[in-house]
């Protein structure tokens, strides 16, 4: 369990408090989602956009793997879900640590490139409107980052 859980009971909660969390960002993070299809990464992501103060629509990249969206810092928006079974090397490295923020649905299919530090978080659907966001921060930077968000 998660020292760092909240529920929330429609779409527009889950983007305040996704945007909540991007104000807390700063350039290098990488912020990890997992949860089944249909849970709310792709949600989540849009509240992150909105709240870097990006315009464009964030929507799932389903045939690239890495889109870029400019904003208060560039925001790299990655779905890994089809590199699954796959030891493609996409050069993430070169995204983390690197000068915007990096999100990734369905980041456990890459879990050996990722850095030593980083906020996961785990979405799990409870019913129709509501979902159970629970952030599993690695690091310093990411247990204040989560104890600021939901505390
Ligand atoms: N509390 C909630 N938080 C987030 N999304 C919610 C909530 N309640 C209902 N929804 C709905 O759940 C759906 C979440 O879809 P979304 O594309 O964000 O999921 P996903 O995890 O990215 O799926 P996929 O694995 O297919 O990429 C949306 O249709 C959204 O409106
Ligand atoms: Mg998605």
């Amino acid at each position: 369990m998660s020292e760092y859980q909240i529920e929330t009971h429609s779409e527009t909660e889950t983007v305040r408090i996704a945007e909540s969390l991007a104000l807390l960002l700063k350039p290098g993070d990488v912020v990890t989602l997992e949860g089944d299809l249909g849970a709310g990464k792709t949600t989540f992501t849009k509240g992150l956009a909105n709240g870097l103060g990006i315009k464009r629509t964030v929507n799932s990249p389903t045939f690239t793997i890495i889109k870029e969206y400019h904003g208060e810092m560039p925001l790299y928006h990655m779905d890994v879900y089809r590199l699954e079974d796959s030891d493609e090397d996409i050069g993430f490295e070169e995204y983390f640590g690197g000068d915007g923020i990096c999100v990734i649905e369905w980041a456990h299919f890459i879990q050996d490139y990722l850095p030593a530090e980083y906020l996961n978080i785990k979405i799990s659907y409870i019913d129709d409107r509501t979902r159970l966001l629970a952030f599993f921060p690695k690091g310093v930077h990411f247990e204040s980052v989560a104890a600021d968000v939901i505390g």
